[in-house]
């Protein structure tokens, strides 16, 4: 029975010894520092290199490119609407942004952020139905994205649960506006090569870029909230809050 106690709690001791290490992606902050947002901004830029090539230790794989399904545009109405569904979505970009604001969750009060990013770029492979202008736009190809000038509005509403490891904050509703200064849309590689539909879509693409943005901005930023929502619960799952913000 000793010896069991002894065994246990030589091993607990050693997790808890190598599990208080403070990883090298963690940027601590002080909670009596009085630039403490200044140190979070930091601290959530600290991470970037980190979302770029990924954490395998705790794994959370790369956000570049990001990875997304499918995304469904109805771009004009009736029987014969233009619609182009998108799939094999790749986002890049994403990890490149700046911390433009941060306000801590107080209480019921959600916390909130603002990033900029440079540039997004979307790659992903599409195919279109119904008719555009009066070509028959039935097609598949390569779809490129190119969004310049992206603030993302954040808010989100956490809880925080306890563990072995010490108490865990976790992401429970994320809710993320983006504004896209410069939308730029363009198909390519378009199947048997049909060159007037390919000019014909991206001439149309190209005049209707911002409501086809309109179009798109509901559904990128609901699969972005979820997929932020998992990658930050990927880490906030493994990384207790007295990593991130000791007394
Ligand atoms: C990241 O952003 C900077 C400007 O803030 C830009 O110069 C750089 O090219 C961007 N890198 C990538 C990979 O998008
Ligand atoms: C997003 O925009 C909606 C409508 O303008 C607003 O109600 C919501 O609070 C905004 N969310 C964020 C995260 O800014």
């Amino acid at each position: 029975m000793l010896k069991f106690v002894t065994i246990c709690c030589l091993l607990g001791w050693a997790g808890w010894a190598v599990g208080q290490e403070i990883p090298p992606y963690i940027k601590q902050c002080r909670r009596s520092d009085p630039g403490l947002t200044d140190c979070l901004k930091e601290a959530l830029q600290h991470l970037r290199p980190y979302l770029s090539s990924g954490i395998p230790e705790i794994k959370l794989p790369s956000v570049e490119p990001f990875v997304m399904d499918q995304l469904s545009l109805q771009l004009t109405g009736g029987p014969q609407g233009y619609r182009i569904n998108l799939k094999n979505m790749e986002v890049f970009g994403a990890s490149n942004f700046t911390v433009r604001s941060i306000k801590l969750a107080d209480g019921s009060k959600p916390f909130e952020t603002r990033l900029t990013i440079p540039r997004l770029t979307i790659h992903a492979k599409y195919t279109s139905s119904g008719v555009l202008i009066i070509i028959p736009a039935s097609g598949s190809g390569d779809f490129d994205a190119v969004f310049d000038g992206v603030t993302a509005d954040v808010k989100g509403l956490v809880s925080t649960n306890e563990k072995p490891t010490g108490m865990h904050l976790r992401v429970e509703k994320l809710d993320l506006n983006l504004s896209i200064k410069k939308p730029r849309l363009s198909v390519s590689k378009i199947f048997n090569n049909n060159r007037i539909l390919t000019e014909a879509t991206n001439l149309f693409l190209k005049e209707n870029g911002h409501e086809v943005l309109r179009a798109l901005q509901p559904q990128l930023q609901k699969k972005l909230s979820s997929e932020f929502t998992g990658i930050a619960n990927q880490l906030l799952d493994n990384v207790p809050i007295h990593f991130f913000i000791v007394d």
